[in-house]
């Protein structure tokens, strides 16, 4: 293992998806033997928009029992939640006093958030979130963040707030980049293929959860869109005008480990195509679902496996935010 310091996070929103896994969550899985990987579900990140109480906690613990049932191993990789580590609430307070009103009115995740809620509930929260990711990223001295074109803008305010900072104060922080994540499959939706699967949608259907059953796995893959066209070439990888046949090819491709054009090739029916990729999928989240069903089981095992995620987090995060208090030149305790 090399000892490349890569973070990247997730937020406890819901149920993870077919998207996040073969997008993203797939390659922690494949890289934590490589580098030094930290992994959080970012619960602070989601009381930006939360207005129930009691669910945070349980889609917290949803959400990391996820990440250890997909395959990250708690010897190999750090997995912790993130409000068990309250340096990233008190570094964010130094990350905003150090990004400045017109960066974070600039961003676009912003823009597009609070103009979806117009009328409603902006949290100052919302707008000053990227100084909170900018904390968990430069508390663990992170060198890469594999993240996806989303959340690239993310990343770069945070190269600029750990530039400042070092320029200000001297040098504290490991700048970081952002990576590309490894041949991560951009999947859509299945009832929507012009946009990404999500768990936003406007319902379920096109939408394949991780703890989906199988019988429903294979109605949302038997009730995926197509298109009307027939012949021998119907089954096609063509995103501009075949958009729902080739949503089904890539996740087909990504789960058997071969290309779009080589799973085309052996199709010449949509119904055919629909069946045997959904029949894939059910065999690769099979596994999935039943470890994330005996790790919610035993709720003591996955609080133990937390706490001793969080531990090794804290004495990183420790570390750093005190070289910035120090560098800031503020009284110890
Ligand atoms: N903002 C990211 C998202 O919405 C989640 C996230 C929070 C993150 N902190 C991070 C990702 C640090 C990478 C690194 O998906």
């Amino acid at each position: 293992m090399s000892d490349v310091r890569v973070l990247s996070c997730i937020q406890p929103t819901g149920e993870v998806h077919l998207g996040n896994y073969l997008g993203a969550l797939r390659n922690w899985v494949s890289g934590q033997h490589d580098k030094d990987v930290f992994h959080g579900v970012v619960d602070l990140h989601t009381l930006t928009v939360i207005e129930e109480p009691g669910i945070a906690g349980d889609a917290t613990l949803r959400t990391a029992a996820m990440l250890f049932a997909v395959g990250l191993d708690p010897d190999v990789a750090t997995v912790f939640v993130q409000s068990h580590v309250p340096e990233h609430s008190q570094l964010a307070w130094i990350m905003q006093c150090n990004l400045s009103y017109g960066e974070l009115s600039r961003m676009t995740q912003f823009k597009d958030k609070s103009a979806k809620r117009s009328g409603g509930f902006v949290s100052a929260g919302l707008f000053t979130y990227p100084a909170l990711m900018a904390a968990d990223i430069l508390l663990y001295d992170t060198e890469e963040v594999p993240v996806g074109d989303d959340q690239r803008q993310h990343v770069e305010i945070t190269r600029d707030v750990a530039v400042r900072f070092n320029h200000r104060f001297g040098d504290t922080f490991v700048v970081p980049e952002a990576v590309l994540p490894a041949a991560g499959a951009r999947v859509m939706s299945l009832q929507d293929p012009t946009s990404k699967m999500s768990k936003s949608d406007e319902s379920d259907a096109g939408c394949v959860y991780l703890i989906d059953a199988p019988a429903t796995i294979m109605k949302k893959f038997k009730r995926a869109v197509t298109d009307s066209d027939t012949g021998a070439d119907a089954v096609r990888y063509d995103r501009e005008n075949k958009p729902g046949v080739s949503t089904l090819l890539d996740i087909n491709a990504a789960i058997t480990g071969r290309s779009p054009q080589q799973v085309a090739d052996g199709y010449e029916q949509y119904g055919k195509l629909k069946v045997e990729t959904g029949e894939a999928v059910v065999e690769a989240l099979t596994p999935i679902r039943e470890r994330y069903g005996d790790l919610l089981d035993d709720r003591g095992e996955l609080t133990r496996l937390l706490r001793v995620g969080a531990d090794r987090a804290r004495e990183v995060a420790t570390a750093t935010l005190d070289r910035a208090h120090a560098a800031i030149g503020m009284l110890p305790t």
